[in-house]
């Protein structure tokens, strides 16, 4: 069985915030850079974000800046907290979404997503908490799921990278600065400069006044 190619992607500011103290982060990139997000989502099989994002921003996570079809949307929720009237169940759309909760998410919240449409995967607990976000990549795998866009928040994007299990970064860089805010890596378990993940052949592109930096990561350099 295959596990997904796994893109991370997020906008970032200058001093690596993803979002501002009052977690506002629509928009810290630019409309040229958003034109490449939603390309990007457009080439991959699915988008997954955390459920705090969905509870914060209530993202779409749609194609909607450029032609192609919408990707299946996952979003990790060990409890399905995921309100009814998100925009990833309501109106339909909760027929291109999964959910991946935890044994510990109630009866009561996986019948009712389930009566929206949506498809609940029940996945291990991970042993920080949480869901299993490897058990989550192979039961996509097992889905005919081929590629995952992770575009956050924080805390899905720090466990994913602690785990090694992102291959891929596309991060746009926002020349705006915040100096608080959460910021987009936290402790990925790495303590000296040797150890730090680095991407082989890097490029970065100009998208207006952002700039995407990707890459394929190469743990084995770390
Ligand atoms: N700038 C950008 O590109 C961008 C993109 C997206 C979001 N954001 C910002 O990021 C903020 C939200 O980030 P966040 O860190 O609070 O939320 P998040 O990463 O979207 O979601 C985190 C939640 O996912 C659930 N989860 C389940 N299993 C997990 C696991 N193994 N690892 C990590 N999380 C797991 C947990 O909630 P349960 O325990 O309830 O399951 C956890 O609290 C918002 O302010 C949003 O605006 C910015």
């Amino acid at each position: 069985m295959m596990r997904p190619w796994v893109t991370l992607s997020f906008a970032q500011t200058l001093d690596g915030r993803v979002a501002a103290l009052d977690g506002s982060s629509q928009w810290i990139s630019g409309p040229e850079s958003l034109h490449f997000c939603h390309r990007l989502r457009a080439a991959h099989a699915a988008i997954m974000v955390g459920v705090g994002t969905v509870l914060r921003d209530d993202p779409r996570l749609t194609v909607r800046l450029v032609a192609g079809r919408d990707p299946l949307r996952v979003i990790v929720d060990t409890t399905l907290r995921a309100p009814l009237t998100a925009a990833v169940i309501r109106d339909g759309a909760a027929g291109g979404t999964i959910l991946a909760c935890t044994a510990a998410a109630p009866d009561v919240r996986r019948k009712a997503l389930q009566d929206c449409g949506a498809t609940v995967l029940t996945l291990p607990e991970a042993v920080a908490g949480g869901v299993d976000l490897a058990a989550l990549l192979d039961a996509l795998g097992e889905r005919g799921i081929d590629s995952v866009m992770v575009e956050g928040g924080a805390r899905l994007i720090t466990s994913l990278l602690r785990e090694r299990l992102v291959d891929a970064v596309a991060i746009t860089i926002a020349p705006i600065i915040l100096g608080a805010g959460p910021i987009a890596i936290g402790d990925i378990g790495i303590t000296t400069l040797t150890q730090a993940i680095r991407l082989r052949n890097a490029t970065w592109t100009n998208y207006g006044a952002d700039v995407v930096v990707e890459g394929v990561i190469d743990y084995e350099s770390g």
